[in-house]
């Protein structure tokens, strides 16, 4: 192995991505007075968060009646009875604090004509626990919502003095002989040095892995990094068979069109005109939770219902709404429509097919962003030293099937919740670990595997097998001999990590090994998905299984576990919470009110 030289950094708290969830964590981090170092590799700004658009829910009530209450019921209908109830219960009643925190920080939020925050319609968010009409719940600036959320919190960070190291790669957790994460060795990509963070709490805020699919709104950095990490200490991952697939990706390219555009009034047709959704959800039609547009566009192409010259998708309109609408609350998606599409949608419908969007599992966590290494004895055991937020994080709020725009609220909340916690559990006047040698040794030992690695198989041949097998196999519809034969096909793949061939061996700006140690992230990721999913035998959210059309509470009401050795994949599962964090007698939800029944939109 060659000789590594490496400087030591030593802080209070590391973060490790720099997207929504990592600059709220490490802004909040900062604000009370904790050493705190953000690393990144790519500058904070250019982060996927920049990519969300249409908006963050929280129930401020700005538009007409909303509570907390029915956002948290919406949210435990929308998981379909997956998610911890404790979770869900502290994101729906926090939501209105951490959004108005946002905008006392600066985000510039669209106004109403008395100049509140505006807010739109989204899938699945209604009133009266799912009896009313639709709410407008979703905090919107314009349809750049991330982008200005990111830029403020950004700036915010910097304010506060947090330090940020940019473009720095994490190549590996250091874990101690017993379990204790010390922080988190990285190659700094734009000189070759090597950096050890010896921190007292390290927080994985590294997004979700899209990337293993071949289609999907994720940015390419979305390479699950954390949880390849995760894996790779040994520690489980959770509920990966649930990806979501949104319904309006610009068909071919995958750019995402936000279900904002149908808050504004937009439809889906398909080839002869119509406005299936009716048909599949009377009631919310294109605004039912997306999991199920998702569904139902993939019915109507089946059934040769599809647009295009090979009737492969579907048209997303919206050129009845007025320009004016289009200008105001939708520029981004007009422009984009524009670019990817060739299309003017005051005039044309945008061409869509649902694409993969958004990874309801990860790495489990308390709602407090602790991750958890469950035990026999202890399912809720915390893993000392470590936490995750955001979509590399399952706290579990999603469950099976996240709701649109609450993604950005689970970004602010839990990066937040992270921060209230840290000042608990992380005293600032204690010694930072020496982070354990025999850790470090293994990290740069792996690291040199791969920039040496003189196998077969070039790095992006690999990459694609693996995509092209998960869009097959792991595709928003599932069945007993397609998820058996991915799980087949991808042990295989997962196999030639080991005949790897990488051509370019030196260590300032090599994208040739910053991909394959990312390859080496998506793959447990990937292969811990199709694993869980050929073994649920029920269908519950994102997760539709043709085999088992129906949901089964008394079998699979549990959270999957994935653990790994090597790239050899173990099941697990652990219970749902089903307590919340309030009784009712004291403000809480009632029980009845959440109690498990159909999921009809
Ligand atoms: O459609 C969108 O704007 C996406 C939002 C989300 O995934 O939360």
């Amino acid at each position: 192995m060659a000789a590594y030289d490496y400087e030591t950094h030593e802080y209070d708290v590391v973060v490790v991505g720099a997207g929504g969830a990592g600059l709220r964590a490490t802004l909040g981090m900062a604000e009370q007075g904790l050493r705190t170092a953000c690393i990144s590799k790519v500058f904070p700004t250019r982060s996927h968060t920049v990519a969300a658009q249409g908006g963050i829910a929280a129930s401020l009530s700005n538009m007409g009646p909303d509570n907390w209450q029915w956002h948290m019921y919406d949210t435990v209908k929308g998981s379909d009875w997956l998610g911890d109830t404790d979770a869900m219960e502290y994101l729906a009643r926090e939501a209105p604090k951490a959004v108005y925190e946002l905008e006392h920080y600066g985000v510039p939020f669209s106004r109403t004509e008395e100049g509140k925050i505006y807010q739109r319609p989204f899938g699945g968010h209604t009133t009266e626990f799912g009896e009313g009409p639709p709410v407008q719940r979703t905090c919107a600036a314009a349809d750049r919502t991330g982008h200005a959320i990111l830029h403020t919190l950004y700036g915010q960070s910097l304010k506060q003095n947090a330090e940020f190291f940019i473009e720095y790669f994490a190549i590996d957790l250091i874990m101690s002989e017993d379990g204790e994460c010390q922080g988190v060795l990285c190659w700094k990509l734009d000189d070759g040095t090597m950096h050890l963070f010896a921190a007292k709490m390290t927080v994985l805020a590294t997004g979700g892995y899209g990337r293993a699919y071949f289609t999907a709104t994720s940015a390419h950095t979305c390479t699950g990094d954390g949880g390849g990490m995760t894996a790779r200490a040994g520690l489980p991952l959770q509920d990966m068979e649930f990806v979501q697939f949104h319904p309006t990706g610009i068909y071919g390219a995958g750019c995402l069109i936000t279900e904002g555009a149908r808050g504004e009034g937009g439809y889906l047709t398909n080839s002869e005109g119509e406005r299936f959704m009716e048909r599949y959800a009377p009631t919310y039609k294109d605004l039912a939770s997306r999991d199920v547009v998702s569904r139902c566009m993939t019915m109507e192409i089946r059934e040769g219902r599809g647009v295009g010259d090979e009737k492969d998708h579907i048209h997303l309109n919206l050129n009845h709404l007025p320009p004016e609408t289009l200008d105001l609350r939708l520029p981004g998606i007009t422009e984009s429509a524009r670019i990817f599409a060739g299309v003017d949608l005051t005039k044309e419908p945008i061409p869509v097919s649902p694409t993969v969007h958004y990874n309801m599992g990860g790495i489990p966590t308390n709602y407090w962003g602790e991750v958890l290494a469950p035990t026999k004895d202890n399912p809720d055991n915390i893993s000392p030293g470590l936490m995750a937020v955001g979509e590399a994080g399952c706290a579990s709020v999603h469950g099976a099937n996240r709701l649109g725009s609450n993604s950005l609220i689970d970004l602010v909340v839990f990066g937040r919740a992270a921060a209230i916690r840290a000042k608990d559990v992380v005293d600032p006047e204690s010694a930072v670990p020496t982070p354990s040698k025999r850790s470090v040794e293994a990290a740069f030992s792996r690291f040199d595997g791969l920039r040496y690695a003189k196998g077969h198989v070039p790095t992006a041949d690999l990459r694609l097998e693996m995509q092209k097998t998960m869009q097959a196999d792991a595709a928003v519809f599932r069945t007993e001999k397609t998820l058996a034969e991915g799980e087949e096909k991808m042990k295989d793949v997962a196999g030639k990590l080991e005949d790897l061939h990488v051509t370019d061996k030196s260590l300032v700006w090599n994208s040739d090994l910053m991909e394959t140690l990312e390859l080496t992230n998506l793959m447990p990721n990937a292969v811990a998905t199709i694993t869980a999913a050929a073994a649920r035998k029920e269908s519950r959210g994102a997760h539709a299984h043709e085999d088992y059309p129906d949901r089964d509470d008394e079998n699979w009401r549990k959270h999957s576990l994935v653990w790994f050795k090597g790239n050899e994949a173990s099941l697990g599962y652990r219970g749902v919470h089903l307590n919340p964090l309030t009784s009712h007698n004291d403000g809480g939800i009632d029980l009845k009110k959440i109690a498990p029944k159909a999921r009809v939109y």
